[in-house]
């Protein structure tokens, strides 16, 4: 594979409600590890395994933290925002499925898929709740 281009936090990324601009780095720094790992000459399936873990375990998280102040603050698009989380969920389900079978495909297939859910998702679909969460001065 050729030489990684990690993801880089910029302000152009902020939601403008700190903690989850907190979250969202500590994804982009799971994505990098994940990346980083992948992109040895010879990945060590526990490596990316665990980091692929985590990266799922705290996207749960996240989503639900983003759904809870949804709930809170009377978001009006949280149905379609859940509905999207949840796809995104589905998706990277299907890849784990495929990196427990070996499949040899699923590197590059998989930080393509999430930084493009990165540059898709926070830049398009959570900064439609930014001004919202602002108005109610969520931290
Ligand atoms: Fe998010
Ligand atoms: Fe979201």
């Amino acid at each position: 594979m050729a030489d990684p281009v990690f993801f880089e936090w910029d302000d152009k990324y902020s939601v403008r409600v700190p903690s989850i601009d907190r979250q969202h780095k500590v994804l982009i720094d799971y994505i990098n590890q994940l990346q980083q790992e992948l992109t040895q000459p010879e990945p060590s399936k526990r490596m990316v395994g665990l980091v692929l873990k985590f990266l799922i375990d705290y996207t749960n998280s996240h989503f639900k933290y983003e759904e809870m102040l949804f709930g809170m603050h009377q978001y009006p698009e949280q149905e379609d925002h859940k509905a999207v989380h949840n796809r995104l969920f589905d998706k990277v389900a299907v890849f784990k499925q495929r990196f427990e079978n070996d499949d040899p495909t699923v590197g590059p297939d998989l930080l393509a898929f999430l930084k493009d859910w990165l540059n898709h998702h926070i830049l398009i679909e959570d900064m439609a709740y930014s001004d919202h969460l602002v108005e109610k001065n969520v931290q």
